[in-house]
């Protein structure tokens, strides 16, 4: 085992491999207060990369509601359980993480889901937290009842325990862009990748025998376009784009700036020791204990500033930029009413008004001679 830095949860751990970053690193956020769980993403991912034989239950986006929906069945609360007590101290982590509790002769501390685990998408959807009588009423924002919806890709971790459990060495992290792909020439089946990764988002291909995962749409970022989940999403929850380390943090860079510079977006399970990079602003009804456990102790001040983010210009600024062109935006910039999203020599890409204009049309329309009866 080597040592490595995990920024994430402010301290040194053990890994598999050195450190190795790569020249810059594919990430992204997702705002989770504004999904809608369309499944949008889910179905432009499996049109366009699982439609095929032994594909079937293969989800590399998936959408599901919590705190009970779960795909694969229960793939948090599997190795939650299996981790034992994770304490913080401030925000350092000190539990152990994944890799430092991995047994005796293993690599990782994992678990694999059965067939049946896999057979559940929609487990838990749209079901609450908490109860309500009958006809009683409640008040909004309420405490008793609450559900969000979490959009799930491959976080492309910076410390993959899929790549750091294959024995085959058939995973790797491209060095151009850090994104995670398995080999197929040289996967043989050994399906460590499938019980390594926490976040379960390794699929065992049973026709091929290989795995198989997201591949971060890689011949879209090629060309500077967002993939294809990011593209189709009709909440505008997602914002794809390139992560530096805190040190390097540019607030220019719209990730930097969200997660470093605001720190209003976080990794899922920063305790789990892989430094994931896609980060989530985290939903502002649900309640602070699970959120902790999800996101890591920087929650409650990411909400506090998301909430404030009506009086915040800069910070409401980029989020409306989210989902507003297909191009990846490396740099962005606020100018007066107006939100510009940028790449690298400055070019605008994208321009978006801080306020949407408001066209009211009268109900009579005078061009085509009709009443339109949906008007005032
Ligand atoms: Fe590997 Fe899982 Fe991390 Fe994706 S989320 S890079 S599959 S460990
Ligand atoms: Fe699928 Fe591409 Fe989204 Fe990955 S990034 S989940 S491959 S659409
Ligand atoms: Fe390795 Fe997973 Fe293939 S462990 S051999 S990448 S199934």
């Amino acid at each position: 085992m080597a040592r490595v830095y995990n920024w994430q949860i402010h301290r040194p751990m053990s890994y598999w491999y050195p450190e190795n970053r790569p020249k810059r690193q594919f990430a992204a956020v997702f705002d989770i207060n504004k999904c809608i769980a369309c499944q949008t993403c889910t179905l432009a991912c499996k049109t366009t990369w699982t439609s095929g034989k032994g594909q079937e239950y293969m989800l590399w986006n998936n959408v599901e509601s919590k705190p009970y929906g779960c795909y694969p069945l229960a793939w948090d609360l599997g190795l939650l359980k299996a981790l034992g007590f994770q304490t913080w101290n401030g925000e350092s982590y000190s539990g152990r993480t994944i890799f430092e509790a991995a047994p005796v002769g293993e690599r990782v501390l994992g678990w694999r889901p059965g067939d049946r685990d896999y057979a559940y998408p929609n487990v838990g959807e749209d079901d609450c937290a908490g109860r309500a009588e009958k006809g009683a009423a409640f008040q909004v924002p309420h405490e008793l009842m609450w559900f969000f919806y979490l959009a799930r890709i491959c976080n492309h971790c910076t410390y993959p325990a899929c790549l750091a459990s294959c024995p085959r060495g058939s995973i790797y992290k491209r060095p151009d862009d850090g994104i995670v792909l398995v080999d197929q020439g040289r996967c043989r089946g050994y399906r460590e990748c499938t019980r390594g990764c926490p976040y379960k988002k390794v699929y065992f291909n049973p026709l091929t025998g290989t795995s198989e995962k997201c591949i971060a749409c890689y011949p879209k970022i090629e060309q500077g376009l967002q993939p294809q989940c990011f593209a189709n999403c009709i909440g505008k929850i997602r914002l794809a784009g390139w992560i530096s380390t805190p040190d390097n943090a540019r607030p220019e860079n719209p990730v930097d700036y969200l997660v470093h510079v605001r720190k209003v977006a976080l990794p899922p399970f920063p305790q789990f020791g892989l430094e994931p990079n896609v980060y989530y602003i985290p939903p502002i009804h649900a309640p602070a204990a699970f959120l902790h456990q999800m996101f890591g102790p920087g929650v409650e001040e990411a909400v506090k500033t998301y909430r404030q983010a009506a009086d915040d210009p800069d910070l409401a600024g980029l989020l409306g930029l989210f989902g507003s062109t297909e191009r990846v935006l490396p740099r962005w910039k606020r100018e007066g009413d107006w939100i510009m999203g940028l790449d690298e020599s400055g070019r605008q890409l994208a321009r978006v008004p801080m306020r949407e204009p408001v066209y009211i049309n009268g109900a009579y329309d005078a061009k085509y001679q009709v009443v339109r009866t949906n008007c005032p």
